[in-house]
């Protein structure tokens, strides 16, 4: 290890990001390794994840790849026997991993898009942690971020169910910060506004003036490095300018 690696805030640090493989997940994998974590890169398809673990492997990072699908719980159970044999700790998870839905009116959706939203923003979060905490649990440390959104605050007409799905989540992170903060485990629940990535095409809004995925990994950086002694429980972030 090199004196600059040591002096990096999270060396020696694992850190897990679901949803890593584009968008916003990717820049918080990339500032989390870059700041000294090894970086396990989660999500669907393995040729994305791998872009990833490219860009932080050229910036002298650590990361590993681990094809997971939140929304099904025998994937996330191999990913979490995964980590314990391979890496053996798990000091960061962060529940980015997530989809749109944006069609139209709550009446028209199909039940299978219901299904399809829910199970992958929320029930893949309880996924991730009801295998991971455990292990942070042993530990006795560890910081567990949750990546919902705006629409999990205000009302979202034509996206009733992923504003739903957020809505779940704020109160699941609520929730889950008060079971674990005695055993010394943060819960963060940070809500971007319009972020520019392929979620959503965002039709209408200005691109340049939207939230950056290179934002929302700022902040994440900034919980983690929080001293201990406290934590940030709940962001809201907004762009500077409407978008
Ligand atoms: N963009 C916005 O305006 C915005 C605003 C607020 C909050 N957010 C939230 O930010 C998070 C990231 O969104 P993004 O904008 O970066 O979207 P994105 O560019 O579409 O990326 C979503 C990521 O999630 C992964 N993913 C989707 N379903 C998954 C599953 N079942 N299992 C594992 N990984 C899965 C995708 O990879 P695979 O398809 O390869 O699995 C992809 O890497 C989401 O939770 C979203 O709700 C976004």
């Amino acid at each position: 290890m090199t004196r600059g690696s040591r002096e990096k805030p999270l060396a020696g640090q694992v850190a897990v990001v679901t949803g890593a493989g584009r968008g916003i997940g990717a820049a918080i994998a990339r500032t989390l390794a870059a700041i000294g974590a090894q970086v396990l890169l989660c999500g669907r398809t393995r040729k994305t994840l791998e872009t990833t673990a490219e860009a932080i492997a050229r910036a002298q990072g650590q990361a590993e790849v681990a094809v997971c699908d939140v929304a099904d719980l025998n994937s996330v159970e191999a990913l979490a026997g995964q980590v314990e044999r391979t890496l053996g700790r798990v000091d960061i998870l962060v529940n980015n991993a997530g989809i749109g839905g944006f069609g139209g009116p709550l009446h028209e959706l199909a039940p299978i898009n219901w299904d399809q939203i829910l199970n992958t923003n929320l029930r893949g979060v309880y996924y991730m942690v009801r295998s991971l905490a455990p292990i942070m649990i042993r530990a006795k440390t560890g910081h567990i971020i949750n990546i919902s959104s705006l629409a999990g605050k205000n009302a979202l007409p034509n996206g009733a169910a992923y504003a739903a799905s957020k809505w779940g989540l704020n109160g699941l992170s609520y929730s889950v910060a008060e079971e674990l903060r005695s055993h010394n485990i943060r819960v963060s629940v940070l809500c971007p506004g319009s972020t520019h990535t392929e979620l959503t095409p965002h039709t209408g809004k200005d691109a340049a003036k939207m939230l950056q995925p290179d934002d929302i990994a700022h902040v994440v950086v900034m919980l983690v490095t929080q001293a201990p002694q406290s934590f940030v429980s709940e962001v809201l972030l907004r762009p500077t300018l409407k978008p």
